[in-house]
């Protein structure tokens, strides 16, 4: 499968990154030890120079991880600064060291050219640092490539049928096309919806007029927003979006991030919560409990589909209306993809 390598990847949600042990992850293939040098992030290869025990058994001793199994202890830019029993240190002894940094509460790593690591180009994320909403967090591992879940984040006509219950989406979602238009890193999705009463627990006793809108980004990070007007909004705005979010009720921001882990395997990591004025942590609370049982319903419907697809790969998809969006990201990956590789084959 293709994926870009000159991207910032999720690797974990900085919280649950343990302070003083090292954590085991792994991005494309490729096994990674997260750990902290004091402040400094390190993302490393999970591979001892010695005799390549893993290095996320290790222990954290300051600035420095050492290997658990002899004793080797590398310092954050993976060079290997003890050999216990050996006062020579080769040069060859050094781990490859991947650019990592955390903002916007999760965990990057470049998985491309060091060279072009940018932090410019890490998605403009909402963190649990935002004051401005009150955020639950969690994820997922996928028997599935991270490809089917960046699809089936792209095209939102799939809520009125696999989550119809527990989102409560109605088919009027997939019975009209959302507007996509194409950004530098990605695509951008905006939709009203008029005279809705809401889904779920945001239900609503009167009609509203409700916006949602997210940009999905390279290399598979999605940041959404969702509002309630009243009724009539939509239409004296011309459809077009709201200048601010003074939305009147149930605005919340939700960032969701796809990192493929393997060959057919995924970590996809997720956030959702309201915006302060319009909610708080119970109701944080519920819309967590919702969205565990709704990227269930996700998970169950793309591992299966993974399964079907398995047994006949090469079998084109037939795209719809809806797919605008899949195809567009989809087409941008390819782009991308190729021009690092002939990036790479210039350099060789
Ligand atoms: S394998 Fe790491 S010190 Fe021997
Ligand atoms: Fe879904």
């Amino acid at each position: 499968m293709t994926y870009v390598r000159n991207a910032w990847y999720v690797a974990a949600w900085e919280q649950d990154l343990p302070a003083d042990a090292p954590a085991a992850m792994s991005i494309l293939g490729e096994p990674i030890v997260l750990w902290r040098a004091g402040e400094k992030l390190v993302a490393m290869e999970d591979r001892c120079v010695h005799r390549h025990a893993p290095l996320s058994l290790g222990r954290c001793e300051g600035a420095s991880l050492r290997c658990m199994y002899h004793g080797l202890r590398f310092d954050a830019d993976g060079r290997c600064v003890e050999i216990p029993g050996q006062e020579l240190i080769p040069p060859t002894a050094r781990v490859k060291t991947y650019p990592a940094l955390a903002k916007h509460s999760w965990v990057w790593v470049w998985m491309g050219d060091p060279a072009l690591a940018d932090e410019a180009l890490v998605p403009p994320a909402v963190g649990y640092d935002d004051p401005d909403y009150i955020l639950g967090h969690g994820f997922l591992d996928y028997e599935a490539e991270a490809r089917l879940i960046n699809d089936n984040l792209l095209d939102f006509s799939h809520l009125s049928y696999v989550h119809a219950q527990s989102f409560g989406t109605g088919p009027e979602f997939a019975g009209s096309l959302p507007r996509i238009t194409p950004l530098p890193r990605g695509i951008r999705y905006e939709r009203w919806l008029e005279g809705t009463f809401g889904a779920a627990m945001r239900k609503s006793d009167v009609p509203l007029d409700s916006w949602q809108t997210y940009d999905f980004l390279i290399p598979g990070v999605l940041l959404m927003w969702s509002a309630n007007y009243p009724p009539g909004t939509a239409k004296a705005l011309g459809h077009s979006p709201p200048e601010k979010l003074d939305a009147i009720a149930g605005l919340n921001f939700t960032s969701q991030a796809v990192t493929p882990t393997g060959e057919g395997t995924a970590r996809y990591f997720f956030s959702w919560g309201p915006h302060c004025k319009y909610g708080d942590e119970a109701m944080r609370d519920g819309m967590m409990a919702l969205a565990d049982r709704a990227f269930g319903e996700d998970k169950t419907m793309i591992e299966a589909q993974q399964k079907v697809i398995a047994r006949d790969p090469e079998r084109p998809v037939m795209p719809t209306a809806h797919d605008k969006g899949v195809t567009l990201f989809n087409r941008l990956v390819q782009r991308l993809a190729a021009e690092e590789a002939e990036a790479r084959a210039a350099a060789a």
